[in-house]
């Protein structure tokens, strides 16, 4: 692939958007070569994924202007699609995404952080939903998930504005989990990029949910996204089901049976999703 790189750390899978001298601007290219990363993602030993952009300073800065400048109505549409398709695929894989935002994450930037379950960034992070000014609608969810994840008046403010906001105001209206900062020594000097210490974090944070029990955290993710889709009465159910599913499997009986025999040292045996 020419613009993704896929590498995996013990349990964790980092996917990177490697566009840099375009920001990591989202070409058609590169949506087909990310749908591509994530069909490749073994399930039976990855158990979360860290997704970012390559470079300090952006994250992705948007789906690719020069693309999209002469696309026809029909055209338009189908590229709506096309990231659309890819960004759900993301929000309901099966194992949970981390979004590492070092930098911009604009208009289909700031969309492709919203379709992960959990979003961290660096001090330098811009977010926002630049369309209006280019002409067009958000058009990779924007409208949709920010309206879900902040509120529908903050997500109108931003998108009618189409005003950009650094990492301290996304992390107030909860946009993002986490900002880390650089590290800098007594001298004033940078001893860590924010970039390092953001993948650190993220990947701290990765290892730490690749630790707890496969099925449950998977099972977790669906509930809370099927749950969030339909009212209190059916949410409950599907959460119902997913919590029995838990039962009998390798990992309930040893997460039980660890406790039970007061034995915190003992990791969780490791249960293929495929053969459970
Ligand atoms: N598409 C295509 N190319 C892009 C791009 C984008 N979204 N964003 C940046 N680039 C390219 C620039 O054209 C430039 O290329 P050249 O060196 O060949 O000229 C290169 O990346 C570096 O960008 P700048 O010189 O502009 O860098 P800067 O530091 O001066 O500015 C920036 C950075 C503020 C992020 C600015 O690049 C910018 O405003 N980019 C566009 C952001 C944007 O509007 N994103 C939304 C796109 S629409 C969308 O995403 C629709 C949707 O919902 C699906």
């Amino acid at each position: 692939m020419e613009f993704v790189t896929y590498e995996v750390k013990d349990r964790v899978g980092i996917i990177t958007i490697s566009r840099e001298k375009a920001l990591n601007a989202l070409n058609s290219q590169v949506l087909d070569e990310l749908g591509e990363a994530f069909d490749a993602v073994d399930l039976n030993e990855i158990r979360c994924i860290v997704l970012t952009g390559a470079g300090e300073k952006s994250f992705v800065a948007g789906a690719d202007i020069g693309e999209m400048s002469s696309l026809t109505k029909a055209e338009g549409e189908a590229f709506g699609k096309k990231g659309n398709d890819l960004f759900r695929k993301i929000e309901t894989f099966p194992i949970p995404v981390i979004a590492a935002v070092n930098g911009f994450a604009l208009g289909g930037g700031c969309e492709i952080s919203m379709s992960c379950d959990i979003r961290i960034c660096s001090e330098n992070a811009v977010f926002g939903q630049p369309e209006v000014g280019l002409g067009i609608t958000p058009g990779f969810g924007g409208t949709q998930r920010l309206a879900r994840l902040v509120s529908p008046g903050m997500a109108k403010q931003l998108i009618y504005t189409a005003r950009n906001i650094k990492a301290d105001e996304a992390y107030r209206i909860g946009l993002v989990n986490k900002v880390v900062k650089a590290e800098v020594n007594e001298a004033g000097e940078v001893t860590v990029s924010a970039k390092d210490a953001l993948m650190a974090e993220a990947l701290k944070m990765a290892a730490g949910i690749a630790s707890n029990a496969p099925i449950a955290v998977r099972n977790c993710k669906k509930a809370i996204n099927d749950g969030l889709a339909v009212d209190m009465d059916k949410a409950i159910v599907i959460e119902e089901k997913l919590f029995g599913d838990c039962f009998e499997t390798e990992d309930q009986k040893a997460g039980m049976a660890n406790f039970l025999e007061k034995d915190k040292e003992k990791k969780l045996k490791v249960v293929p999703f495929a053969n459970k």
